[in-house]
């Protein structure tokens, strides 16, 4: 692997990096800090908010799942930290640090505000520091152009260093780690099935040995065994690699799986943030809990599948209190007329948006939300259970 970047010992130098005068403690624990962030489209009375006052942090070397229905804001939070954001998309607030490892010296690191950057930095940062995999894989392969020409010119463009021929081992070498044959760079993008494109999309993000990457729902629209298989492959990467990763899904009970940190979105706003095992074993948000009443348990008691009734709100409407007030079964009258603030509680590190977690409480915390449903689990990929 000599033209790589990707060996173990090199991600391993990143982790243990010593601390450097550019760098704040936390800029060397977290390779990305997002603070008060929101996100709107369009203007006056047309204009949706779809994020609203995100603050969260990726540590190094970990997955953060992030959750939530359709609508509630996950792409646009990534597209917009990432800055690939199209009009009438605005960043209308808050600030993202991504915490940049030196190439030269992986014990520096440098924080880049990914809000102010110019497009100079963030080409800088793409690719090397920063990818993503987008929502759908057919459209973000250019339909015209063969694998192999992907693969070369993100190679080109970045690693000028590199020969036509160790441009090309190194493609290889990439559809190798996911699980493809070589001869595949020689195909167009509809030659290839969904899982086959999407693994060319996670090969191609890993290209260039980033620090964080980001997937958004990269197997929502394949069938379960070829979803397992990647989300299996993906943390046997992640382990081996030592990259940390934002993981986009609906499905709760996968990102289980996956993910050491959860955040759970609704209408644009983080309502529950907590560790994996925590958020599936005692769900304290009345969201997070009809969304775990949504999918099939991976572990422990049964749990009725009852879905969450009614629908999202209208993000254009501006609401006043929560947000999942007209779909919450336990609302009270305070919840109509204030916004509960994303608040921590109890002492596992987890936070929740909802007054009935409220200190004094205003009523007893409902059975539901404050049992433990089983004991706590971790993320168990690689070597994924089937549900
Ligand atoms: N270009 C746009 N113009 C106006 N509103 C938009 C635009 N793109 C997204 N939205 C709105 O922003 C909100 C968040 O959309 P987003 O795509 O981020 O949701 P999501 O959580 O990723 O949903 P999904 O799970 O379906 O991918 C939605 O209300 C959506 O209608
Ligand atoms: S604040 Fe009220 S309406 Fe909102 S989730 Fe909590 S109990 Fe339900
Ligand atoms: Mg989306």
């Amino acid at each position: 692997m000599s033209a790589s970047r990707i060996d173990v010992g090199n991600r391993l130098d990143r982790r243990g990096a010593s601390p450097s005068r550019e760098a704040t403690p936390s800029a060397r624990d977290f390779v990305l800090e997002v603070s008060d962030f929101s996100v709107h489209y369009g203007v006056d009375a047309n204009m949706v908010r779809a994020v609203h006052d995100v603050t969260l942090n990726v540590r190094r070397a970990t997955v953060l799942g992030v959750a939530g229905e359709s609508g509630s804001g996950k792409s646009t939070l990534v597209y917009a930290l990432t800055r690939l954001l199209r009009p009438p998309g605005v960043i209308s607030g808050g600030r993202a640090i991504l915490n940049v490892s030196s190439d030269d010296d992986p014990a520096r690191v440098t924080p880049v505000n990914l809000t102010t950057a110019s497009e100079r930095e963030l080409r800088r940062v793409r690719w090397s520091h920063v990818s993503i995999v987008l929502q759908s894989a057919l459209s973000a392969l250019n339909p015209v152009r063969r694998i192999g020409r992907e693969f070369d010119e993100v190679l080109r463009t970045h690693r000028r260093a590199m020969s036509r021929r160790e441009r090309r081992r190194r493609a290889e070498e990439l559809l190798a780690l996911v699980g493809l044959e070589p001869d595949r760079l020689n195909r167009f993008p509809h030659e290839l099935s969904g899982g086959q494109r999407q693994r060319v999309m996670i090969a191609l993000a890993l290209a260039l040995d980033p620090e964080l990457v980001v997937m958004d729902e990269p197997t929502t629209a394949l069938d379960v065994v070829t979803q397992r298989e990647i989300i299996t492959e993906l943390a046997e990467l992640r382990a081996r690699f030592g990259f940390a990763m934002i993981f986009i899904t609906h499905d709760l009970s996968l990102l289980v799986e996956l993910a050491d940190e959860i955040v759970v979105m609704y209408a644009g706003t983080i309502v529950e943030r907590a560790s994996a095992g925590e958020l599936y074993a005692a769900p304290r948000h009345p969201y997070t809990l009809g969304l775990l009443e949504s999918f099939p348990p991976l572990h422990g008691e049964r749990r009725e599948l009852t879905g969450i009734a009614g629908s999202p709100p209208d993000l254009a409407v501006e609401s006043v209190g929560c947000s999942f007030a007209p779909r919450c079964p336990f609302t009270m009258d305070r919840c109509r007329a204030e916004t509960p603030p994303l608040a921590p509680i109890g002492e596992t590190g987890r936070s929740v948006a909802c007054w009935l977690h409220a200190t004094p409480s205003p009523v007893p915390v409902p059975a539901a939300l404050s049992r433990r449903w089983t004991a706590p689990v971790g993320p168990t990929a690689p070597g994924v259970t089937s549900r």
